[in-house]
């Protein structure tokens, strides 16, 4: 029997929607779709008013989706302009620089209009306009928000890259979407640490257009190998440029931004996200699943190289006028307390963060948060994977005090905001559990090999029958691979790629991906995207990688390596190997395990069975399933064998 913990009463008093708004909201949104965001639509401002408001298909191989598609607006003017005359003195954003000595800031939103507009100058003297490609590539500096309202604000694409990612990664990024611009930093400091992002950037760039220009912020001073020709720096151009830009007008489907998401094919692919749907999704999830009120200080603690620091620390708090902080540093430098000693200083109200950094500072013990006062908080939030009930309770007990809602927000890069997600005042919550869905959102669950609807309380593939606002586009440059990813699984519907259970109660549980993805601390790696890189290094023959489960990271990264005929396994060889992965992919990316293996499990037809590398993976050797369909059963011996044997 799992508990299920209601709403704490002064909270559903107060709050936007309480239980009996949200089922009456609930059902009017999936009864009638249209009429219901036709009104959801007036939370952002417009400068054509739409007429239409719904046009879509799941039908592939005809999929097409498109939200109030005659409506024009900008979503810098959004986040910034229509404040002004309400807000323009109150602070947009708070930055909380690494390291706790240094000073935090405080930008106005009377600031950040001036900050986006000479930024958004800057970009058009480098010759950047409307529909052009922009990859930012910047440590959490307030830069970074900037970058990107600026280009929304002259109708540039940008494209966020997380600083955390290799020179080859960046490079592939702005290759495949072929931007004009990469804006990076000299340094990147993060944990007392800095990376050189310029470096990084000057790497990159060998391997891409000679006519891609690079913009760079000083954060540290440090020293840069420089471009002439090529690099510009962000404060001398500033300087030139005029204190207004005004907004283009943009169509409501013309693209806002691209992010990078690995899936269980090929390279990582560029989700395209559009201005007006996106906009009105992130404004209201914002709102109603934090219950944002007026004047509140909102913490997210995810990076903006995520689909979460897109929608939950830029576009959805400062579409709604809040006050978002940012943070440059890690949970646990110089201490485990730092999140809390930054809740403290700036009186945070929300705070929404991953599991693995409630795990990790789990594991910290209680001191460290009882040190500081915590009394701000009103809403805790989750995100990036299933949260374990042992940490639920820790972040409900220990750090809310049992005061706090939590709200496991379940969503993707692919679905813009948050689709299952407990609402604070309306939802009593079950710890491990996503609960019910957003407003217009029609989840369902599927027999994986029939693809059966299941009623009631059940187990399967987690699908969703309709579009929501947010929803992603098209993969950039492959719509036919956005229509076989997403739409080809399960006919007239969007795939998740996840599994979950429905309980009695109409409460999803999320299970983890049911494909080739994994989660490792809440990101998202493809294990066809690491294969491909061990392969790549002159000792390898074969690789295979799977998941297991990982106390910190949710899932760790296990990598099985059959090396060249005439390399020998070492030590040397293993770290080299796993040196390599860092270095091509990211940091992210670092195997937690490489176990070689003489030979692949595989089927006659050469398909490699990841499920009982899985299973050996997981130490559970008794529950191996079908071996007799294996071209070689005998390689299976071998890799329990070396498991046993740490080899
Ligand atoms: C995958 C999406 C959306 C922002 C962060 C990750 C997993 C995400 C939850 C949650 C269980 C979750 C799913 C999903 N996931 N949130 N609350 N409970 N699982 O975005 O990188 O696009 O990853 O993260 O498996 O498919 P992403």
């Amino acid at each position: 029997m799992t508990e299920t913990i209601p709403v704490p009463s002064d909270i559903a008093k107060n709050a936007h929607i309480d239980a009996e708004t949200y089922q009456r909201m609930y059902k009017a949104s999936v009864e009638d779709t249209e009429a219901f965001w036709r009104k959801e639509g007036e939370r952002i401002d417009w400068i054509t008013p739409y007429t239409r408001v719904k046009n879509t298909s799941f039908q592939s191989p005809n999929v097409y989706i498109r939200w109030y598609e005659d409506g024009t607006l900008n979503a810098s003017a959004n986040c910034i302009d229509r404040h002004l005359a309400t807000r323009g003195d109150q602070t947009a954003i708070i930055w909380e620089p690494d390291a706790p000595t240094d000073e935090a800031k405080h930008i106005t939103y009377r600031e950040l209009h001036e900050k986006v507009c000479r930024f958004a100058n800057v970009l058009k003297e480098l010759g950047i306009g409307r529909g052009d490609r922009v990859v930012i590539y910047l440590p959490m500096i307030p830069e970074a928000a900037y970058a990107m309202l600026a280009c929304a604000r002259i109708g540039a694409v940008h494209s966020v890259v997380f600083a955390g990612f290799s020179p080859d990664s960046l490079a592939n990024r702005i290759n495949d979407c072929d931007a004009k611009l990469v804006i990076t930093s000299d340094g990147a400091p993060r944990g007392g640490r800095t990376t050189n992002l310029k470096d990084n950037t000057n790497s990159a760039l060998l391997h891409c257009k000679e006519s891609v220009k690079c913009l760079v912020v000083r954060r540290t001073g440090q020293q840069v190998a420089w471009n002439a020709g090529q690099d510009y720096w962000l404060d001398a151009l500033e300087a030139t440029v005029d204190a207004d830009c005004p907004p283009e007008e943009m169509g409501a489907e013309d693209p806002l931004f691209i992010l990078y998401t690995s899936g269980s094919t090929g390279r990582p692919k560029g989700v395209v996200h559009t201005t007006g749907g996106y906009m009105v999704y992130a404004a209201m999830t914002h709102k109603l699943t934090f219950d944002y009120k007026d004047g509140e200080i909102y913490w997210c603690t995810a990076d903006v190289g995520w689909v979460t620091g897109h929608t939950y620390i830029v576009y959805g708090p400062l579409a709604n006028g809040a006050i978002s902080l940012m943070f440059e540093g890690v949970p646990t430098y110089p201490d485990a307390g730092r999140f809390w000693a930054v809740c403290e200083k700036h009186k945070v109200a929300t705070f929404y963060t991953a599991p693995t950094a409630i795990r990790a500072l789990m594991g910290k013990g209680d001191e460290p948060v009882k040190a500081h006062d915590l009394s701000s908080l009103r809403i805790l939030g989750t995100v990036g994977e299933p949260i374990n009930p042992e940490a639920w309770r820790w972040y409900d007990e220990v750090v809310g005090a049992k005061r706090c809602p939590i709200v496991d927000t379940w969503w993707q890069t692919e679905t813009g905001g948050h689709l299952i997600t407990p609402l604070p005042g309306a939802t009593p919550t079950k710890p491990g559990s996503a609960t019910t869905p957003f407003f217009g959102i029609k989840p369902a669950v599927l027999d994986a090999n029939t693809g059966e609807v299941l009623e009631g309380a059940t187990e399967g593939v987690l699908v969703i029958a309709d579009s929501w606002p947010g929803q992603m586009r098209t993969v950039w440059g492959d719509h036919q691979r956005f229509v076989e990813t997403y739409f080809q699984h399960y006919k007239g519907y969007y795939f998740t790629g996840d599994g979950c259970r429905r309980d009695e109660d109409g409460y999803y549980w999320i299970t983890g991906r049911v494909d080739d993805v994994l989660n490792v601390s809440g990101h998202r790696m493809g294990t066809a995207e690491i294969e491909s890189t061990l392969v790549a290094h002159p000792a390898v023959s074969e690789a295979a990688v799977v998941g297991y489960p990982h106390d910190i990271k949710g899932q760790g990264i296990y990598c099985y390596v059959t090396l060249m005929s005439d390399k020998e396994p070492s030590e040397a060889l293993r770290k080299e190997l796993s040196d390599w992965v860092r270095s091509e992919i990211g940091p992210i990316a670092k195997p937690d395990l490489i176990q070689w293996a003489p030979g692949l499990p595989k089927t006659r037809s050469g398909k490699i069975m990841r499920r009982i590398l899985r299973k050996i993976a997981e130490d559970d050797f008794g529950a191996l399933g079908d071996t007799s369909t294996l071209a070689d059963p005998a390689v299976v011996d071998d890799l329990i064998e070396n498991r046993q044997n740490r080899k």
